[in-house]
């Protein structure tokens, strides 16, 4: 690519425009972006697997079809992301077939099994309220429809985190069983929500071009830190504590300082040994074959409209 061609694109990245499908762009900025949408899809749709666990045990009508309305989001939210990567030039199935097949990522978090039903409140508290951290500022991304689809993603991932929330209130003011369940479930997603973010900026080795190509505004321990800001407090209120004894907050500079991270576990989960990866795969090549036969029907429904169409 020539450096004029390069530099006109930046220039139009800098001036805040949006890139769109038919417009030049770097090969590794396409790149780029279909690794990190494809991705963030592939984790919509992994992601509804530890929910959907607790649709068929939820402790009531009402929590139920709450829950059920979240993981149809999720089933939403993949697809919005798979339509805004093929726009780069990638098609549907073969993103499906990489993550099929175990070599594509999707979020670490998702590889943690739900044990109780406060789990499903510390997902949406703590898990939807991660990824709106992080999905708030892509809104603004460089890339329109990248930027557009989050949009909608965002007002329904609100939606989840305060259902979430509000499950884990009924809990954390219930029973003493209750309080130790909300509790419990605090104890095990803290740390690994905080690996949401991604490794440390020092390790990240995509944020320099993401960031110059506002992929990404803000860098992953900066919205690690604006993380951890919103949510002890939340928990606080509560009545619940973090299992964290560094956590502290800093006078001085306003924030929560925390602890440090087991970044041991995080390579570990990304790897493929966490404690669910194989479970999460298994289920998803389960449900991608016994729902061969909806696709099918659906494309022989679509073939029959096209020759009707045309005769
Ligand atoms: N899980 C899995 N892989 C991760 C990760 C995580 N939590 N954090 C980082 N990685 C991977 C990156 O993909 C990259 O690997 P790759 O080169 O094979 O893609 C490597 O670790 C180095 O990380 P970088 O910081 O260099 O990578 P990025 O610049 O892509 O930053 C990110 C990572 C912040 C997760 C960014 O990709 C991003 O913003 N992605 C889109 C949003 C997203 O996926 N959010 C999490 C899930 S959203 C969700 O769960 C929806 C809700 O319904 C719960």
């Amino acid at each position: 690519e020539d450096a004029g061609r390069l530099g006109a694109f930046q220039a139009r990245i800098d001036a805040e425009q949006k890139i769109e499908p038919n417009d030049w762009m770097p090969e590794a900025y396409r790149r780029t972006l279909i690794r990190q949408i494809a991705q963030h899809a592939h984790s919509e749709i992994v992601g509804m697997l530890p929910e959907g666990n607790w649709i068929t045990r939820a402790p009531s009508l009402r929590r139920k079809a709450a829950l059920l309305a979240k993981v149809q989001d999720e089933g939403g939210h993949g697809l919005y992301l798979y339509a805004a990567a093929e726009t780069l030039g990638v098609a549907r199935e073969t993103l499906v077939e990489q993550l099929l097949s175990g070599g594509a990522k999707y979020s670490s978090i998702f590889n943690y099994p739900t044990l109780t039903w406060a789990d499903i409140g510390a997902i949406g508290w703590l898990v939807d309220g991660a990824a709106i951290m992080n999905q708030i500022p892509l809104c603004r991304c460089s890339y329109g429809p990248y930027a557009r689809a989050m949009i909608r993603v965002c007002k329904e991932e609100s939606f989840h985190q305060r259902q979430g929330y509000e499950i884990m209130t009924v809990l954390a003011r219930g029973t003493t069983a209750q309080r130790a369940m909300a509790q419990d479930a605090l104890d095990r997603w803290w740390w690994p929500c905080l690996m949401m973010f991604g490794p440390p900026d020092g390790e990240s080795q995509h944020s320099d071009a993401s960031t110059r190509w506002k992929i990404k505004r803000f860098s992953n321990d900066e919205l690690r830190q604006k993380f951890v800001d919103a949510t002890v407090p939340q928990g606080h209120y509560l009545g619940l504590s973090f299992p964290d004894p560094a956590l502290r907050f800093d006078e001085a500079t306003s924030h929560w300082h925390y602890g440090a991270i087991d970044w041991d576990e995080f390579r570990a989960v990304l790897r493929g040994d966490g404690p669910c990866n194989r479970d999460r795969l298994a289920a998803r090549n389960r449900a991608h074959e016994n729902g061969a036969w909806v696709r099918e029907a659906a494309l022989a429904f679509a073939e029959k409209r096209r020759r009707k169409a045309a005769a």
